[in-house]
């Protein structure tokens, strides 16, 4: 191998016409025309066309006739410029092309399980769109990733890493590891265990994320912590979740809620800025209590804006025996208005699919809808309101010729709230109303500080967060789930990326908040012992925030899922296609970790 001469495929441009080159690379695609053989050749940097004919000697030639996709080899010949009718947009190189006068074939390949090229011959070549199970794409991820749309991914993972070290590098942070075998951190997931041979029934727990430890390293002075750091959750999985995930966690000592926005709004702008997008900052902030209330979700997507309204009292006489009944019991009646697409709906879709199915599917008993056709009010069920009552409706929802207002009532607010909010979004998304290649940032704020789960006060981040109050006197549990924390999350086009808040330093309000959280004396000690000690020696006011890079790329880079940018992901059932793992082990290894299988 001419190791110290090699020039890379995707770099070569007009400036090398008539430069001897050596490429080593995979052969990407074949075309055997009889007398001219053309083959795509891949590097990590990009294609370029090779030509094996008049300037190939005949031996060359008939090794070059045995060549098939995968087959990694080396070629030695004469950068040239292509004729213009041979040009080639679909690669970088489509220009130029090298006249094969040598090759070398460095090893074979099988027959791939699926095509990895992804560019034609010819501008006229489509390639279609991988069809290819998703399992069999893992399974065989090194071929996966040898696709250049997924080798892009990678790079850019690796870009955006980059980047975010030395934003945090310049300012100040110190990237700081911690421990992975760990003791239980509480972020609302399930641990991962893993047994301990020497103590014998004794587990660690793979972090699900550094929490304490960041805690514990402003307790140490460093005032200012980063890491990309690996966490663990073992939780039902959906698209945007994977038991193993990355963050950027930051903590910092001295600090409020304003420098957290400003840190991270700045991070952003530099991470959009080196995949050339730029972003507005600040990014506008909306409290919980708005967010669930006008979107539905403590997550919304602003990038589009149809905001649920609340029309329950303009309804108090109605006619309509459901809405009657349904405010009659305190009930609430809220509705949304879909811009300018009442034509594109038909009345079948809107009663049969929507109001049926779709409504059923997102978790509602019913879904009222009205068009607006000649400044009025259109449907199924219009009649039962009186034209005050069709006047009010118009005016609150802003609705205009052609729009379509769809209603969601039920005796739960909170049902309303999740039911529309679902709705607003399937709509949308249905109607291909939302903004492409756009990014629309925003912090929801003010979050309660609990939240009730079966009866129970859990804490709604995680146990660490400050009050926005002291909450030492108050007992009524009412007024608990009142309080608010000073908690954040970031959320990009109705994802959550990331979420942190100001934290508890005072070792009286911690185990305050403990004990509310049903801990017993023991129980503190037991768990979180280490860390309600370390409070009590000067603990600096502190707070932080970790954000998934994980979703953060794949909202970048318009993924499906973050399996799309993680090397090595787990499949939807968290088991790796590639190893097998999680697998079985052996009955030794077993009873070394003094662990034995129970029987059902
Ligand atoms: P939180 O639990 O909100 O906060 O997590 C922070 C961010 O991590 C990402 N994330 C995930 N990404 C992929 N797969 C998962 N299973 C997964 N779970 C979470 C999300 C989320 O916003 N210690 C606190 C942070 C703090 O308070 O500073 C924490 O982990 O993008």
């Amino acid at each position: 191998m001419n190791v110290k001469t090699r020039s890379y495929c995707g770099l070569l441009n007009k400036t090398d016409i008539s430069k001897e080159v050596t490429l080593m690379g995979f052969v990407d695609a074949v075309r055997d025309h009889g007398h001219l053989l053309f083959i795509h050749l891949r590097d990590i940097k990009g294609i370029i066309q090779v030509v094996f004919g008049r300037e190939t000697d005949q031996e060359a030639y008939e090794l070059a006739q045995t060549l098939r996709s995968e087959y990694v080899i080396e070629v030695h010949g004469l950068v040239s410029q292509r004729k213009e009718d041979t040009t080639n947009p679909q690669i970088d190189t489509g220009e130029i092309e090298v006249l094969v006068h040598k090759l070398i074939i460095l090893n074979k390949s099988k027959t791939p399980p699926f095509m990895i090229s992804e560019k034609g011959f010819h501008d006229s070549d489509t390639i279609p769109e991988s069809p290819v199970d998703e399992d069999i794409r893992l399974q065989y991820r090194y071929l996966d990733l040898r696709r250049q749309s997924m080798q892009q991914h990678i790079i850019k993972r690796h870009e955006i890493i980059q980047t975010t070290r030395q934003f945090l590098n310049q300012s100040d942070f110190l990237d700081i590891e911690t421990p992975i075998l760990t003791k239980s951190t509480p972020e609302g997931a399930r641990d991962y265990l893993v047994p301990s041979r020497i103590h014998e029934g004794q587990f660690y727990a793979l972090p699900q994320s550094p929490q304490l430890f960041k805690q514990l390293l402003m307790m140490s002075g460093f005032e200012r912590y980063y890491q990309i750091v690996k966490c663990f959750r073992d939780e039902d999985l959906r698209p945007n979740r994977q038991p193993e995930f990355t963050q950027i966690d930051i903590e910092a000592s001295f600090i409020d809620e304003s420098f957290v926005y400003s840190l991270i709004e700045s991070l952003m702008e530099s991470i959009f800025k080196s995949q050339k997008i730029d972003i507005p900052v600040p990014f506008p902030r909306i409290t919980y209590h708005d967010a669930i209330n006008l979107y539905g979700n403590d997550h919304p997507d602003l990038r589009f804006d149809m905001k649920m309204v609340d029309v329950t009292d303009l309804l108090t006489n109605v006619g309509y025996s459901i809405f009657k009944t349904i405010i009659a019991k305190g009930g609430i009646i809220k509705g949304i208005n879909l811009k300018g697409q009442a034509s594109k709906l038909g009345k079948n879709t809107l009663q049969n699919e929507l109001a049926k199915d779709v409504i059923t599917k997102l978790g509602g008993k019913g879904l009222t809808w009205m068009k607006v056709e000649d400044g009025k009010l259109a449907s199924n069920i219009v009649q039962f309101f009186n034209e005050s009552e069709q006047a009010a409706l118009q005016e609150r929802m802003g609705a205009e010729n052609n729009d379509v207002l769809f209603f969601v009532a039920d005796t739960s607010h909170r049902l309303v709230n999740e039911v529309l909010g679902r709705f607003r979004l399937f709509i949308a998304k249905k109607q291909d109303v939302i903004p492409k290649n756009f990014h629309k940032m925003c912090w929801v704020t003010d979050f309660p500080l609990f939240e009730e789960k079966e009866g129970v006060l859990t804490p709604m981040h995680h146990p660490f967060t400050s009050p926005s109050e002291d909450i030492r006197n108050i007992t009524d549990p009412k007024k608990l789930l009142a309080i608010n924390a000073r908690a954040y999350d970031l959320v990009i086009n109705g994802e959550e990326v990331g979420g942190g808040s100001i934290r508890i330093f005072q070792p009286e309000i911690q185990h305050h908040l403990f004990k509310l959280l049903g801990f017993t004396d023991t129980d503190i000690d037991r768990q979180f012992g280490f860390f309600v000690r370390a409070l009590q020696y000067g603990t600096p006011p502190h707070g932080g925030i970790a954000l998934g890079l994980d979703r953060l790329l794949s909202i970048i880079l318009n993924t499906p899922s973050i399996r799309e940018v993680i090397p090595f992901p787990k499949n939807r059932t968290a088991m790796s296609p590639l190893t097998s793992a999680p697998s079985l082990v052996s009955d030794e290894q077993l009873k070394e970790l003094h662990i034995k299988h129970i029987q059902d």
